[in-house]
């Protein structure tokens, strides 16, 4: 047959003669990796542990190393420095073909001349399994195609033949699944659906993914735990919410949702609260959420944290406040409005508000301070780029 694509002649064997046993998902375990083309580091002596059975999600921007991390997992290409470990076994030095992983790429790799059922059965049938029919027949079930077994690629939408290559990698039981940005080339509404049903998928099977997006809320939605990514290094590995409400760098605070970063200096450390000087304004953060708690300090607050006082209101309890500032953009999002609020001396603030009355309690042009709780301040280390991380609605770097 014609050269077989990657990720088919990679599935063939998967399993084959991998050293892990295959079915429950196998640890996969990198220690110090580097990958040098050309003199550049793409992967830079990056350690991780994906324990068996977990949804692991690699995230970063484009060209962090997220693809070429996984390539190394996969076997295509060879590690510069360092080890791999899948269930314990060093597979530095085996062979892709040879070790008990699939890869799902962004582009669905399917055979054109084959039907869906063939398709999903073809490693097996090149394996010699009693049954891969019956098998392919039952993958197809789990992702939910079993109707359009007899089609071919070209006649399913975007989708179902992501589904169909995910059956494919999913049927072969191998002890980890790396998935490449499989949902890229799907529409929104498309790809939210996908999300819930690759976690389905995964809870159902109980293999080990590692699935790598450049797509925060995709990575947040799906994986128990999530590395963020940074020119080839990891910057915070953590559970969604630990790295969302806890971000330890200023690349991972703006690059997982948005943050409001101040620069600012420790003037009292105390204990259990440090006081931090913002451009005059003396402002609260709980120890045990400050990365650094002495010298420059950038002090970090979530827009969804941030509450509009107009002047006279009365300011709640345990809140910093800086301001007032004057409202410079108001968008209405339908279940939130955002606001951008100018303060003197401290730059812009972004404030989500949650649209629970009906209609802008504050308009364009308007005087407001802008309070938040001590206890979601969080401080970081000043020796860093406020806008690290930051990226446009699309997606990409700013
Ligand atoms: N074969 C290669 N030869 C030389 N440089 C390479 C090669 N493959 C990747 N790189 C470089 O290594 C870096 C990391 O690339 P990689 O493909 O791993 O990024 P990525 O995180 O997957 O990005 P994207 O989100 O755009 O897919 C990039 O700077 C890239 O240009
Ligand atoms: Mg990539």
């Amino acid at each position: 047959m014609a050269q077989p694509l990657v990720a088919g002649a990679h599935a063939d064997a998967a399993g084959r003669a991998g050293p892990a046993a295959s079915g429950s998902g196998a640890d996969l375990v990198l220690e110090r990796v580097t990958k040098d083309f050309g003199g550049v580091a793409a992967v830079d002596d990056l350690s991780l542990t994906v324990p068996a059975g977990s949804f692991f999600a690699l995230l970063g921007p484009s060209g962090c190393g997220k693809t070429t991390t996984l390539r190394m997992v996969a076997g295509l290409e060879r590690p510069t420095a360092g080890r791999i470990l899948i269930g314990g076994e060093d597979v530095t030095a085996t062979r892709a073909h040879q070790r008990p992983v699939n890869t799902v790429f962004q582009s669905y790799a399917l055979f054109p001349h084959l039907t869906v059922l063939e398709n999903v059965a073809f490693g097996l049938r090149r394996r010699r399994d009693a049954d891969p029919a019956g098998r392919a027949r039952q993958a197809l079930e789990l992702v939910e195609l079993p109707h359009l077994a007899d089609r071919r690629p070209s006649q399913l939408s975007g989708g179902q033949q992501q589904r169909v290559a995910l059956a494919r990698a999913v049927v072969n039981n191998p002890a980890v699944l790396l998935l490449d940005e499989p949902l890229g080339a799907l529409d929104l509404k498309l790809r939210r659906q996908m999300q819930v049903e690759l976690k389905r998928i995964q809870t159902e099977v109980g293999l080990t993914f590692v699935h790598v997006t450049h797509d925060q809320e995709e990575a947040m939605t799906m994986a128990d735990t999530v590395a963020v990514m940074n020119a080839g290094r990891i910057e915070q590995l953590g559970s969604p919410a630990e790295l969302y409400e806890m971000p330890r760098t200023a690349f991972v605070a703006n690059f997982l949702g948005q943050s409001n970063l101040l620069r600012g200096t420790v003037v009292e450390a105390g204990d259990v609260v440090l006081g931090v000087d913002v451009g005059g304004v003396r402002v609260r953060v709980p120890v045990e959420r400050a990365v650094s708690t002495s010298g420059e300090v950038l002090v970090g607050v979530r827009p969804e944290k941030l509450h509009l006082l107009r002047p006279g209101e009365p300011v709640p309890d345990d809140c910093n406040v800086v301001g007032p500032g004057r409202v410079t953009d108001v968008s209405f999002s339908g279940v939130s409005t955002q606001y951008q609020v100018l303060v003197p001396g401290l730059g812009t603030l972004g404030v989500f508000v949650q649209n629970l009355l009906g209609g802008a309690a504050v308009a364009l042009g308007d005087e407001v301070s802008l309070a938040c709780a001590v206890r979601h301040t969080f401080a970081l280390d000043g020796a860093q780029d406020v806008a690290s991380g930051v990226v446009d609605l699309d997606g990409e770097p700013a």
